[in-house]
């Protein structure tokens, strides 16, 4: 296993170039299956997620050739329709190709996947969102069989605003008979990225961003180019890491629009922010401010900020409370942070976090993907060398992580 080794105590300062949205690319990809012809994308963040995407498109008869971060994907072979279970294992999110494999061909296998280490990851809501569409659901032994002779649009309620449920009901009623709506939809913007990415391929969706969705089912989708959005938890990472370390950064090719909880938060805890099109300049300040967070649904603060958020409070002046509100075991990333001298206190889903004058380096192991990129920005903001274990996970989300790193002016290496 891969580990980082960080030396901290610099701050971050520089530039860094924001990549396209791992959120936002995986159920892009798997709606490529829809058109059954050529897609070609751009932006799309060359990380372990995609390459999984990539794989099991390959396994399953799709032809995929990448040239840096734009991929040409081809799925007009296509002629298995299950997810192989070893592949589905290794990344619960794959689970997104079943509502385009059963949209196209109505007919998709795949075994049920696992839980991970930020909670159960139930996936009853996309169950039920198929039932609705006339899918027939069969479990056996831990496998899952969807079939149907057609699929007939219908008024789908999500019990919860789910974005996996949502993304899945879209991609299974594209190709439906009638009209699908969706309410109770989440309303994330790699929502909107997906409707727009499937409009310009010929289908008939609105309302993503809003908690109601529309889908004319249409016959036939066709070939189409489009360009990801940028990844907002990625934006959201680096401009902690600036918040952390006293630093000034500007970030580039970022959507501001997509992070205004984030940046309220960082202005609340003493930051400025000048903010453009697609860009912005962070200066921080000497010494933070606690300020108390509540993760929501979007276009609440995000789940996937509440570690790295979580991480930049243990050096503020105060005492910050956290209330995780999405998964039920999302602080794994804590102990972690204790060794290094943080002061945190979990009651159920609540953290209690007194900030501390510094963290100190030590030997410390990524728990999951964000808890990993929590680890990071503790590092560079600690007293002395740490040594970051497990980093897979990090290389899971973020493109690039160390070049960039290095590029404010850090000294991180990667040690194999
Ligand atoms: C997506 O996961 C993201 N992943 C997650 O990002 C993100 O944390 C999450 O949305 C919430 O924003 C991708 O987009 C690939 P959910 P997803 O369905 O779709 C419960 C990262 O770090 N639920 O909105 O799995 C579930 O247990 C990852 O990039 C059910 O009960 O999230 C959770 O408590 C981590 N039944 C809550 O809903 C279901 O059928 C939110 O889950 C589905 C979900």
């Amino acid at each position: 296993m891969a580990k980082y080794i960080i030396k901290g105590g610099s701050k971050a300062q520089g530039e860094v170039t924001i990549s396209g949205s791992k959120n936002a690319a995986l159920p892009i990809i798997a709606a490529t299956i829809l058109n059954g012809g050529k897609t070609t994308l751009y932006n799309v963040p060359k990380i372990h997620d995609t390459e999984m995407m990539f794989e099991i498109l390959k396994k399953i008869g799709g032809k995929v050739t990448k040239k840096e971060n734009k991929v040409i994907i081809e799925t007009s072979k296509i002629n298995k329709y299950e997810i192989p279970d070893d592949l589905m294992r290794q990344m619960r999110s794959s689970v997104i190709f079943v509502g385009s494999i059963v949209g196209k061909y109505k007919k998709a296998k795949f075994s049920y996947p696992g839980g991970c280490d930020i909670g159960t990851r139930p996936i009853d809501l996309h169950l039920k969102a198929f039932e609705k569409l006339g899918i027939n659901i069969s479990k056996n032994y831990g496998n899952i069989s969807c079939s149907c002779d057609r699929i007939i649009g219908e008024n789908i309620d999500l019990e919860f605003p789910s974005v996996g449920a949502t993304e899945n009901a879209i991609l299974a009623s594209c190709l439906a008979e009638g009209k699908t709506t969706i309410t109770n939809a989440a309303r994330e913007p790699e929502i909107i990225d997906l409707q727009s990415f499937l409009n310009k391929m010929g289908a008939k969706i609105k309302g993503a961003g809003s908690n109601i969705i529309e889908i004319e089912g249409v016959k036939h989708l066709k070939d189409v180019s489009y360009n990801i959005m940028p990844d907002r938890i990625e934006a959201g990472t680096f401009l902690c890491m600036a918040a952390m370390t006293s630093g000034n950064i500007k970030l580039k090719k970022v959507n501001p629009s997509h992070i205004t909880p984030i940046i309220d938060k960082l202005e609340e805890a003493g930051c400025k922010m000048t903010i453009d099109k697609n860009e912005i300049d962070i200066i921080a300040p000497k010494k933070l401010k606690a300020v108390d967070i509540k993760t929501m649904p979007y276009p609440g603060f995000p789940t996937d900020m509440q570690s790295i958020f979580a991480t930049i409070l243990c050096t503020a002046k105060g005492t910050s409370i956290i209330v995780e509100n999405i998964f039920e075991n999302r602080y794994k990333y804590v102990q972690e942070l204790i060794r290094m001298g943080a002061k945190i206190k979990i009651e159920s889903r609540t953290a209690v976090i007194k900030g501390v004058k510094k963290l100190y380096g030590a030997n410390v192991k990524a728990t999951d993907l964000r808890g990993g990129a929590s680890m990071v920005l503790a590092a560079i903001a600690a007293k002395g060398t740490t040594t970051i274990e497990n980093i897979e996970y990090i290389l899971r989300g973020y493109e690039k992580f160390d070049k960039k790193i290095r590029d404010l002016g850090i000294d991180i290496k990667i040690e194999e």
